[in-house]
């Protein structure tokens, strides 16, 4: 009789690298006993705890909120954590894990995401209120904040950033992650500098720098879509001054009650 929940042994194949002691990165493997519901950051877990202590990766909240766990993952870029290790076994038995592609590695699936951070603070993504800020709270219709919802569910994971093909090139790029964010505070009705935003990401490496080939949206562990941001923003980078002078209109009346 077969019994379901028996248990299998795969083979998890990791790329290490050590820049102070390896030439070239390589490839080593670890069998793992694959438990009922344990996901790929779970046998990476089973392999540091009980094989191997020097097989280096970031985690933090093992629930598909921090980012720190983003991977290669048999070929693309997820979460670790909310990979189930089951949906990954190939018909060798092995899944492959690296680290995200393009990045310099620090070590094994630690990668150094200094410009991915840059990038991200070049864009000023917080929030940069009105002078006139309303006494209680801002008040915002439905539709403003359903706009604004996809962009602020981005955990800042760098999977797009990782897997799009002009940080590939290596050349200067905005990138996907910051011009996701920069979408955000322009369509913020909140927002006091959408011009300057504009401004900021129309340069030759920002917004038409993007080739639309969709990997970032492929690679969104949270399923969103910073291709269709971007297209937005440059459709807005065109039509910046009007946008300025309705901004201005909306932020005088944003204490007054929504009407029903
Ligand atoms: S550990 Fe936080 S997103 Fe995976």
């Amino acid at each position: 009789m077969s019994n379901n929940n028996a248990q299998r042994t795969v083979t998890v194949r990791i790329q290490r690298f050590n820049p102070d002691t390896d030439k070239k990165p390589y490839m080593q493997d670890y069998q793992v006993e694959m438990k009922p519901g344990m996901t790929v950051l779970d046998a990476l877990h089973e392999i540091k705890t009980h094989q191997d202590g020097t097989v280096t990766y970031r985690r933090s909240c093992r629930h598909a909120i921090c980012g720190s766990c983003a991977m290669h993952i048999n070929g693309r870029n997820t979460l670790a954590c909310n990979t189930p290790l089951k949906n990954e076994v190939t018909h060798k038995n092995t899944v492959t894990i690296g680290p995200l592609p393009y990045l310099p590695v620090i070590k094994d699936m630690v990668v150094d995401r200094t410009t991915f951070w840059e990038e991200y603070l070049r864009v000023k993504p917080w929030l940069i209120p009105p002078d006139d800020i309303p006494e209680k709270e801002f008040r915002m219709s439905q539709d403003e904040v359903k706009a604004l919802h996809d962009a602020e569910t981005c955990i800042m994971c760098g999977a797009c950033y990782s897997s799009c093909a002009v940080i590939g090139l290596n050349k200067k790029y905005i990138g996907p992650h910051a011009l996701l964010k920069s979408f955000m505070r322009v369509l913020d009705p909140r927002d006091s500098s959408p011009a300057e935003r504009l401004e900021e990401v129309s340069g030759a490496d920002g917004v038409y720098r993007c080739h639309t080939i969709f990997n970032c949206i492929d690679a969104c562990p949270k399923g969103l879509n910073p291709t269709q941001a971007i297209e937005t923003l440059r459709k807005l980078a065109q039509k910046r001054q009007k946008l300025e002078e309705a901004r201005r209109e909306r932020q005088k009346h944003l204490n007054e009650p929504i009407p029903a």
